[in-house]
């Protein structure tokens, strides 16, 4: 008797296992995708996965669903370890009804949300799904609101990731799109709101998949995945990566990694400023001159290319760096880069990782493109995210600094803890070329040569402002440094800094202007 016990519990592991059955598992294989439970298993380290509801399913009849019963439902969930550390999962299966989301799959993923929150682990949603389960109706709707509430409770409490590794359409969307990252793979998956028959039939664009809504897409045009990776396994192992610079909650800080010891100084740096102010130069390499080495993971790296962002180590610790990209429109703050750098930003201070800002900025974009699309409301969305930060913030003006962007990229005025800036620094109001026609335009004008009049204004406006001096007088800039002293300067800065305590005013939330 006991043993036909055992038995039956054998069977049921066995056919919860094989989700949807062979034949659609080998279809899953033939697409490139691993299965929902091999993404599991490639992601937790050997042995620590424990599953949690491996035998719910679903309680409706209607359009034929009595006869299509799967052990699991279609969603495999439960908890296990990265590199040791806690954290919760779940994982679509594509092969159980297209990986369709009903009442009770909805309830198992909202039960590990929970769980996580209760203890303080991240959430890692592995997504492969045709949406809401079309048979089960309204109650599905319920089950995608009730993860959306989650996903917002859960938002600077315990981090949250996204893969996307096949379908994720509709109202789907929105789930991934409330998490702190998303990672698309390359050819298999894609997300929209409105597929392409819809598009077709509402705005007569004829468009594909991929086009719409692929990896590339997202990746590059509307930025809503911050990373993009070719193949399964390779997703899964940025996540795992992604997760090391990460703290467990916000109550704990990220984890410290060994790094190389010794001489600190980057004499490479002293030599990265062209002469020519015009000129640009590799903004990239001075952060790689600056972190542990190959400690730096970009974030959105194809999208908004004028500002970089991402996360590095410094002494082994986790930082989040924002750094002005002068190879790219000039390093220019747009609309793009400042939502871009403003959500980092806001993830970094949730999750109590220190600010690096490198600066070199020539100002806000002009134009009736940026002006009419509001540049005005999405520039103010990173100064508030700089002004509301209270993790430790270092500033580092490599070159220009100019204008409003000076007060947005983390000036000391706005909240910055250190500031230091380069001899190479230029803190004005504007480029000196723009400020001599403005404020000499008649001396220029009566002038008996305007050109040469204009260059000796410009040279004035460039002696007496293109420097850091006049904002180290007035303390604006801590200390003026050689760029080969960075690295060291950030060091000792952000060990000073570690038990920072800022509070920020007594309310309900603020108003980002969202
Ligand atoms: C029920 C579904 C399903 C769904 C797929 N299936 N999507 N069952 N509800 N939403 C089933 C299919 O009937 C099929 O079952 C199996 O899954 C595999 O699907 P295929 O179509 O054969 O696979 P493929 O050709 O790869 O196409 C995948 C797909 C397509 C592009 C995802 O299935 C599709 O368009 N599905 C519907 C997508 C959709 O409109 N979803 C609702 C979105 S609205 P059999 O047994 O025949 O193999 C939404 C609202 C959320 O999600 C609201 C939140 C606020």
């Amino acid at each position: 008797m006991t043993k036909q016990k055992f038995q039956e519990l054998k069977d049921k592991n066995l056919l919860a296992e094989e989700g949807g059955g062979k034949k659609r598992i080998e279809a899953q294989h033939q697409k490139g995708k691993l299965t929902a439970r091999e993404r599991v298993e490639f992601l937790l380290d050997k042995g620590t996965f424990q599953e949690i509801g491996k035998f719910v399913s679903h309680r409706s009849s209607d359009f034929g669903l009595n006869d299509q019963k799967f052990l699991g439902d279609g969603v495999v969930t439960g908890y296990g370890l990265v590199n040791g550390r806690l954290v919760y999962v779940f994982s679509q299966d594509f092969t159980v009804m297209g990986g369709s989301l009903g009442e009770a799959y909805a309830e198992k993923i909202c039960k590990i949300m929970d769980l996580a929150m209760q203890n303080g682990a991240p959430v890692i949603g592995l997504n492969d799904s045709g949406g809401a389960r079309i048979q089960e109706g309204v109650v599905s709707l319920a089950g995608y609101a009730d993860i959306f509430y989650r996903n917002t409770m859960a938002s600077g409490v315990v981090p949250q990731l996204s893969a996307i590794m096949g379908p994720c359409a509709g109202g789907a969307v929105y789930s991934p799109a409330l998490t702190d990252f998303v990672t698309m793979v390359e050819g298999t998956s894609y997300m929209f709101v409105t597929g392409p028959n819809v598009v077709k039939t509402v705005t007569h664009e004829q468009v594909t998949s991929e086009e719409l809504g692929g990896a590339e897409a997202h990746a590059s045009k509307s930025g809503v995945t911050h990373f993009t990776c070719p193949s399964d396994p390779e997703c899964i192992e940025l996540i795992k990566k992604l997760l090391s610079y990460l703290p467990q909650n916000c109550e704990e800080q990220a984890p410290s990694l060994p790094y190389e010891t010794g001489n600190e100084k980057r004499t490479a740096l002293d030599t990265i400023i062209p002469d020519n102010a015009l000129q640009p130069y590799d903004m990239k390499a001075v952060i790689a001159n600056i972190a542990d080495k190959d400690s730096f993971l970009e974030v959105h790296k194809d999208f908004a290319q004028n500002i970089i962002v991402g996360f590095a180590r410094l002494g082994g610790k986790s930082i989040g760096v924002v750094a002005n990209n002068p190879g790219h429109l000039a390093g220019v703050l747009d609309i793009d880069s400042s939502t871009k750098a403003g959500r980092f930003v806001r993830f970094c201070d949730s999750f109590n990782i220190p600010l690096v800002v490198l600066v070199d900025v020539p100002g806000f974009l002009p134009g009736t493109d940026q002006e009419w699309n509001g540049i005005i409301s999405n520039g103010a969305k990173l100064l508030y995210a700089f002004c509301e930060a209270t993790v430790p913030r270092i500033t580092v003006i490599t070159r220009k600094a100019y204008g409003g962007a000076y007060d947005v990229m983390n000036s000391k005025h706005i909240g910055a803890d250190l500031n230091f800036a380069w001899p190479s620094a230029e803190i004005a109001v504007m480029g000196a070329k723009g400020a001599a026609e403005i404020i000499f335009k008649s001396e220029i004008s009566a002038a008996k040569n305007p050109d040469d009049k204009w260059k000796e204004k410009e040279k004035e406006y460039i002696e007496k402002f293109a420097n850091p001096y006049i904002a180290a007088e007035r303390g604006y800039v801590d200390e003026v440094i050689m760029p080969s002293d960075t690295r060291e300067k950030l060091m000792i800065g952000l060990e000073m800094l570690k038990n920072k305590v800022a509070k920020l005013p007594r309310k309900k939330h603020g108003n980002i202007p969202l």
